[in-house]
């Protein structure tokens, strides 16, 4: 065996399990992201041998019924559908996903609350939850969770406030034997899917390097937007004042997030002036970004929506289709794993 078909063997050795749990060819998740992952991509991805996940984000049981069956005119391959736990709705989702036999359910956005868990599984869907801290990661495999992705703040979007580095260390020796866990957050290339496989994750998950993908129907300014930017563009929002809290999000720097920080310090001042009442002043705050990826994904506004992306975007250099993306990322593991002998 030359150097490299070794190198492709460990690859696929090291997949294994996860490429088995998914039912796909390769264990690479293009991980849900609202607006971006719809039909198009999420077809894209598992037609080209990943696994693809329809972001549910705010949509209604109606629409999200019409995007799994759009998805499945594009696709004969499994793909799984991501459901964010706070959604008023959640177990009408649930029951869409159960009607359309999807195999795959992600709760994301907070621990799935009661009644959840059962019913995504009494569907007959595996369940992948996302586990932010090792304690987490333990109580939701004991509530029968399947899988678990492991996203540190590197990554794209709402963010916690530890690398994927060190929660993979943290989390892979505990639980890898347990379940299948996929780490995400910060990977751009093949040799860090390599690294995390030999720590014993299943697989990864990556979201902002499929952004760009020529099937991505993102539009041409958001993608523009991601091939110009170097990884210090793309920054965590910050809070300004302890009274009103910021859920931290990692998008590129523009205007937007200046005058969020701007909008922060006026409605300080003005609660401190006593001219607006605490809670009245947190939902100014919250509903500041309402709408604003959308703004950004669709219509292209990206100086003032939401462009969230990763630091891996440095790593985003051309659009190109999907299957290219995932050669080339097997390539790299492939040949990283090759050199290891
Ligand atoms: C534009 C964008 C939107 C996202 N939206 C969601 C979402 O709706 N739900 C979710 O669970 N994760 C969301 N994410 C996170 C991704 O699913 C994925 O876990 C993350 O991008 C992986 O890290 P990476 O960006 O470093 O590859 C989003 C990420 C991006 C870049």
């Amino acid at each position: 065996m030359t150097s490299m078909t070794s190198g492709a063997a460990r690859l696929t050795q090291l997949m294994a399990r996860g490429a088995e749990f998914l039912g796909s060819e390769v264990a690479i998740l293009c991980g849900a992201m609202s607006w971006v992952s719809e039909r198009n991509l999420v077809a894209a991805m598992s037609n080209a041998g990943g696994f693809g996940l329809i972001a549910c984000g705010a949509m209604s049981p109606e629409l999200l019924d019409a995007e799994i069956a759009g998805t499945k005119t594009l696709t004969d391959k499994p793909f799984g559908v991501n459901l964010i736990t706070m959604h008023p709705q959640l177990m009408d989702l649930i029951a869409v996903c159960t009607r359309h036999e999807v195999t795959h359910v992600v709760l994301a956005g907070g621990l799935p609350p009661a009644g959840s868990i059962d019913a995504i599984k009494a569907g007959g869907a595996k369940l992948i939850c996302f586990a932010p801290a090792l304690s987490l990661a333990k109580k939701l495999i004991r509530s029968g969770v399947d899988a678990l992705v492991v996203e540190g703040m590197e990554a794209g979007g709402h963010i916690g406030p530890v690398s994927t580095s060190v929660l993979a260390q943290e989390i892979l020796p505990e639980v890898a034997d347990t379940v299948p866990v996929f780490v995400a957050g910060g990977i751009g290339r093949g040799e860090a899917i390599a690294a995390y496989l030999e720590m014993g994750a299943a697989g990864v998950q990556l979201g902002t390097r499929f952004v760009c993908a020529t099937e991505s129907i993102a539009h041409a300014n958001f993608k523009k937007a991601f091939l110009r930017a170097s990884a210090r563009d793309a920054v965590a929002s910050v809070q300004i004042d302890p009274r009103l809290p910021v859920i931290p999000v990692r998008a590129l720097k523009n205007a937007g997030g200046e005058l969020f920080t701007a909008k922060q310090r006026e409605v300080a001042a003005s609660l401190d002036e006593g001219k607006v009442a605490m809670a009245e002043a947190q939902l100014q705050i919250e509903h500041y970004w309402a709408g604003a990826l959308r703004r950004a994904v669709i219509d292209g506004d990206v100086e003032h929506g939401s462009v969230m992306a990763g630091q891996s975007v440095g790593m985003v250099t051309k659009e190109e289709p999907v299957a290219e993306i995932i050669a080339a990322l097997m390539g790299e593991a492939e040949a990283a794993l090759a050199k290891r002998g």
